[in-house]
């Protein structure tokens, strides 16, 4: 079944690398929309943030990786699910007896739940990137809700899902150094897509996440790390020989 999985997800991502040299655009994710509609990683319909111009053709092309990689990390924790149900070992071990029609309905929601109105934008107009240069990848803008910041650091911390499990295990790491997880965890800072703090940063701890899963499901459901830990074993599961979890008895508290 794995191997289904991941031979025509292979397929799609071959037909993807060979459209994306085919369309670029400086000022929007237009060429996000026509791999969409190739139906590329069983989504039908993604959406995606617009980006304002104050990124530069740069910026924008990593961005658009990094939305390309949530559309697929989250089709494979999504396929898996599907394949699998609620008895699966990685959902039990992120969301215990946490309902799987809110998971799967989370995940549909952030991949194609209407996005135009989430707005990124490079100009560091808070000054946080200036203030914090070696820890701050972006930020949410508590003053205009909608906005996100990418800061400089985010193009050389964040790395693409195609190096999964290749710098230290998922526990060592954090999944937010995968850009295309980091994204998913930027679109939850949002009042649009947490639907006013419904699913929020309840604890990042990884102790306290597990914690939740076990004792508390129906936080474990509503807090935003327990996704983004779920999505990112269930992508290395898939794609890495045995994955690369890690030692979750032995965690260390996340940061930003
Ligand atoms: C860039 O975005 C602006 C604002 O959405 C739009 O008016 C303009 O036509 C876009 N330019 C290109 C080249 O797509
Ligand atoms: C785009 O902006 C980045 C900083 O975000 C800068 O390092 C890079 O040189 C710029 N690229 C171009 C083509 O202007
Ligand atoms: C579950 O977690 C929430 C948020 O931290 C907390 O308010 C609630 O009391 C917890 N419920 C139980 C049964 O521990």
């Amino acid at each position: 079944m794995k191997t289904t999985l991941f031979t025509s997800l292979f397929a799609a991502s071959a037909q993807l690398v060979s459209a994306a040299a085919v369309f670029y655009n400086t000022n929007s994710t237009y060429d996000l929309y026509d791999l969409a509609a190739e139906g590329v990683y069983g989504w039908s319909d993604p959406q995606f943030p617009t980006i304002l111009d104050t990124c530069n053709a740069t910026n924008v092309r990593m961005l658009n990786s990094a939305f390309q990689d949530s559309i697929e990390a989250t089709s494979f924790a999504r396929q898996r699910l599907l394949v699998n149900g609620a008895s699966d070992g990685i959902f039990k071990r992120w969301f215990g007896d946490g309902s799987i029609y809110e998971v799967l309905g989370l995940l549909n929601y952030l991949v194609e739940s209407e996005k135009s109105d989430i707005i990124y934008r490079c100009d560091d107009i808070d000054g946080n990137c200036a203030a914090h240069p070696e820890t701050w990848s972006g930020h949410h803008r508590t003053s205009a809700d909608p906005e996100t910041v990418i800061c400089d650091l985010f193009y050389t911390a964040k790395k693409p899902l195609t190096t999964m499990c290749f710098h230290g295990s998922i526990v060592e790491t954090g999944p937010t150094i995968y850009a295309g997880i980091d994204m998913l965890h930027r679109y939850l800072h949002t009042s649009k897509l947490n639907n006013h703090e419904y699913i929020g940063e309840y604890t990042e701890s990884l102790t306290d996440i597990l914690d939740y899963a076990e004792n508390n499901a129906t936080f474990a459901t509503r807090n935003v790390d327990n996704y983004l830990y779920f999505i990112a074993e269930s992508y290395a599961d898939a794609v890495v020989p045995g994955g690369c979890l890690g030692d979750i008895s032995n965690a260390p508290e996340s940061d930003e």
